[in-house]
This record gives C-alpha cells, sequence and structure tokens, in this order.
C-alpha cells in the first residue's frame, strides 16, 4: 500500500468540485485514507509550501490556499500512488495539462489549479504528517 496527500483546493470547493474530482481518483481504484473540510492556517500552508518560500509567487499561493475551505485528504493504492495522482493532475499549469487530466478538463488558470498532490515519495510522508499527525 502506498499513500499520498491530496487537497483538492479552496477554489474547487467554492466550484462545487469537490465530488468530482475525488470520483475520479476513486473511480480510478484509489481509496480515502482520511478526508477533512478543513480551512488551512498560515501556519501549516507556510510549512506545506517550505519550498517554494522566497519565489515571487510564495505569498499569493499561502493567501490561496488559507483563503477558504479545502478538502485535505490521504489517498491510498497499491504502489507510486503519489504519481498516478500526479498523473491523473496534469501539468501545473492549466495551459499545459492535457484533456483528460484534472486540471486539463477543470481549469484555466495558474493560480487556481484546483488540486495539490504530492510529488514524492518523501513529499507524501511529510505532508501526511503535517496536516494528519496520528497517520504520519
Ligand atoms: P501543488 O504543489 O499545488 O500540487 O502544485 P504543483 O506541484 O503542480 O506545482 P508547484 O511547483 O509545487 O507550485 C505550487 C503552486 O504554486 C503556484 N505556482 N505559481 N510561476 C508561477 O506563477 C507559479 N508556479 C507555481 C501554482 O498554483 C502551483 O500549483
Ligand atoms: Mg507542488
Amino acid at each position: 500500500m502506498s499513500r499520498t496527500l491530496v487537497i483538492v483546493k479552496p477554489d474547487g470547493v467554492e466550484r462545487g468540485l469537490v465530488g468530482a474530482i475525488l470520483g475520479r481518483l476513486e473511480a480510478r481504484g484509489l481509496a480515502l485514507a482520511a478526508a477533512e473540510l478543513r480551512t488551512i492556517d498560515a501556519a501549516t500552508a507556510e510549512a506545506h509550501y517550505a519550498e517554494h518560500r522566497g519565489k515571487p509567487f510564495y505569498e499569493r499561493l499561502v493567501a490561496f490556499i488559507t483563503r477558504g475551505p479545502s478538502m485535505v485528504c490521504v489517498v491510498e493504492g497499491p504502489e507510486e500512488t503519489w504519481r498516478l495522482v500526479r498523473t491523473m493532475m496534469g501539468a501545473t499549469n492549466p495551459v499545459d495539462a492535457l484533456p483528460g487530466t484534472i486540471r486539463g478538463d477543470l481549469a484555466t488558470e495558474m493560480a487556481e489549479n484546483l488540486i495539490h498532490g504530492s510529488d514524492s515519495e518523501e513529499s507524501a510522508r511529510r505532508e501526511v504528517a503535517l496536516f494528519f499527525p496520528h497517520l504520519g
């Protein structure tokens, strides 16, 4: 079994796309190990996106991810679940995301790209522990 952190970002919750997005993951064969509608606080957002501190888009990114409720989930599958989810998400910039991917079908803007998925096995471990300490 392998686990990854998935966040349906505030734009996805605002647009009523939680079911559509999580439904795609479930239909693919992945399972939810945890899911909580949660407004991410600034300290957690800063820890989560620490790799981007100092970049030009960092402040906007933290403001965006904390602006309202997100659906924060631990998603589980057989192996390399983080990579399967990343493939299903599509490119970071929705302009480059292929049709058939979540961003390629449902998003248009880099800053409002609907979904976060951990980008490695190590990130997945770190992020699951950050948001769900009892699963870490
Ligand atoms: P995420 O962490 O949210 O799953 O997205 P990602 O791995 O596909 O992209 P990442 O490089 O980690 O960037 C995190 C989020 O920051 C915004 N971003 N803006 N050049 C820019 O303006 C820029 N680069 C990144 C995006 O919203 C991206 O999802
Ligand atoms: Mg990332």
